[in-house]
């Protein structure tokens, strides 16, 4: 693991953004994994500034999504599918086709995972983003998920849930269930980079590095891959030094 602890959110925004829009020019039908959550807001509003002045071109990058809610309609202000497009994808040159993210509509659930799992073969990131939350998951693989996860359906926690109230009317409101990528899905992308803003994520930033490898703290098996660079702000990094 790399770690990467700048003074300053901006920076961190900055520095990954750059990395990513090296990446397009370079490798023109390369694979981003992409995430959602507060934390990657920063750094698509740099691609789009970027694509507005120096269009680089998206036509032949492919993306592909961790995860989705499960029964919230696509057209859901707060489904990641509308996140991605109001984010990112409306205002780049991204093809509709080359863009997935998985069915959290779909009736036979099961299905929706097993299509997700073919998608990803022919798609594996060449970068994979990632955020991590308060309880160290990464995508919606809660503490417990089996390190040998693919694709599948989700229960979130109730702190999970907590955390995602602020973006619904209430407490209600906020989906029970996702469909996401697996540890497993995660761990067979070339290349990682997780970034953690804020106070909150620095005991599971903690335990990601420094933690012993345990599926109680799912981001910890990221120790076991051989290319990520985690990029924090001070706060996120407080207890690492
Ligand atoms: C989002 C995702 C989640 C978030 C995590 C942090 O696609 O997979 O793992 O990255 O919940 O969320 P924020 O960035 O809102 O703190």
């Amino acid at each position: 693991m790399k770690i990467h602890v700048l003074n300053s959110k901006e920076l961190v925004n900055k520095t990954v953004s750059e990395h990513l829009i090296k990446f397009v020019r370079e490798h023109k039908t390369g694979v981003l994994g992409l995430a959602t959550g507060s934390t990657p807001i920063g750094i698509y509003e740099a691609l789009v500034k970027d694509h507005k002045e120096n269009n680089t071109d998206y036509s032949q990058i492919r993306t592909i999504n961790l995860d989705e809610y499960v029964n919230l309609d696509q057209n859901h202000p707060e489904s990641y599918y509308s996140f991605m497009h109001r984010n990112l994808f409306n205002h780049i040159n991204v093809k509709p086709q080359n863009i997935h993210l998985p069915n959290g509509n779909e009736k036979d659930l099961e299905m929706a995972c097993q299509s997700y799992n073919d998608v990803l073969k022919n798609n594996q990131p060449d970068i994979q983003i990632l955020g991590i939350g308060a309880n160290g998951h990464i995508g919606f693989n809660e503490p417990g998920t089996s390190f040998d996860s693919s694709v599948h359906i989700i229960e979130l926690q109730e702190q999970t849930r907590l955390d995602n109230a602020r973006f619904f009317d209430s407490m209600d409101d906020v989906p029970k269930k996702a469909i996401t990528m697996g540890i497993k899905n995660i761990m067979d992308a070339k290349r990682i980079i997780l970034i953690a803003f804020g106070e909150n994520k620095s005991e599971a930033v903690y335990q990601m590095v420094k933690g012993k490898v345990t599926e109680n703290l799912p981001a910890s098996i990221l120790q076991k891959h051989n290319n990520v660079e985690i990029y924090l702000d001070e706060s996120a990094a407080s207890k690492l030094f």
